[in-house]
């Protein structure tokens, strides 16, 4: 299957990468990425065949994946309905573009409808992401396979029925990882008040957190029954979590996501405003 990916920065770099990793032939993907810099490293690093702009050779493929920004995606694809209009028929086209909705993607493509949307994370830049993954209707069994796929090579796939639940995924996994940073920043700062220098107060955050998601993704128990498993009564830990409890530290996480997922129904609004 030939891949053509419009946009040579991170995401489709990772994608790349992912994939080539899992024996995937450079010869089978190419790239239209603007930036000569950005062309030269992709032929270097992986073997890709690389243009500057779409050509009738880069729409002859069976997939293209879209890793443009939001506000670049309109004039990335109106190529596609102007000079090379009739070359886009039977592919599947695969959109990892935050935010932009698929009605909005399908009607910058003149109502084209073989779509799937997918909504990775930043972690999927290491291989260890988690992707929301929505597909038309019009996608069948194989398509969504192949877009499956093609997520699979950065991290775990989640499928979601409702393209409104995206914003959700938005706000949980797209989000997230800030989230974990904001967290291990404060246990690292918690470190160095109590008088750790930042490169071991560092060390005591990041190790403490790696080390409690892997036992959380290894155990059968709830979260809720780890924690208590580390929280004796009368002890250190108790006296923590007292103190993030009466500071209502977990509602206003939970008002923080739905925040984010607010915020991400609004920038879908006025991406789609045009
Ligand atoms: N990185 C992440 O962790 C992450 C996570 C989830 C979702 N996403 C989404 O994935 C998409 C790509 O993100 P990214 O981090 O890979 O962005 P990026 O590094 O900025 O890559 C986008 C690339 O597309 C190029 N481009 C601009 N206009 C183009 C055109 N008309 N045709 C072809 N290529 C064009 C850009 O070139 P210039 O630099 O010259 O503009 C840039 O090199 C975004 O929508 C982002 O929201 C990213």
């Amino acid at each position: 299957m030939k891949i053509t990916f419009i946009g040579g920065g991170n995401m489709t770099t990772a994608l790349i990468g992912g994939l080539r990793k899992q024996g995937y032939s450079a010869a089978a993907m190419q790239v239209v990425e603007p930036l000569e810099e950005n062309r030269e490293k992709l032929t270097g690093v992986f073997g890709v065949r690389c243009c500057a702009a779409v050509d009738a050779a880069s729409l002859n493929c069976e997939m293209l994946v879209l890793a443009i920004k939001p506000q670049q995606a309109r004039a990335a694809l109106a190529p596609l309905t102007n000079q090379f209009k009739g070359l886009l028929q039977e592919q599947l086209v695969v959109s990892v573009i935050a935010g932009l909705r698929l009605t909005d993607i399908s009607r910058w493509l003149g109502g084209y409808r073989k779509l799937v949307r997918s909504m990775p994370n930043m972690p999927a830049l290491i291989g260890a992401g988690i992707s929301g993954l929505y597909a038309n209707p019009e996608v069948d069994h194989e398509g969504r396979d192949t877009a499956e796929k093609i997520l699979k090579a950065v991290g775990h796939t989640l499928w979601i029925t409702d393209e409104a639940q995206m914003d959700a995924v938005t706000a949980i996994s797209g989000s997230g990882p800030a989230y974990v940073f904001y967290f291990i920043e404060a246990l690292q700062q918690s470190a160095q008040v109590l008088g750790f220098d930042e490169a071991t107060a560092r060390k005591l955050a990041i190790e403490t957190f790696v080390g409690a998601a892997r036992m959380a993704e290894q155990s059968q128990e709830s979260f809720s029954e780890l924690r208590h498993r580390v929280t004796s009564k009368g002890g250190t830990t108790e006296a923590a979590l007292n103190s993030f409890e009466s500071d209502g530290v977990a509602a206003a996480i939970m008002r923080g996501a739905h925040a984010a997922a607010a915020r991400g129904r609004a920038l879908g609004d006025e991406m789609g405003r045009d």
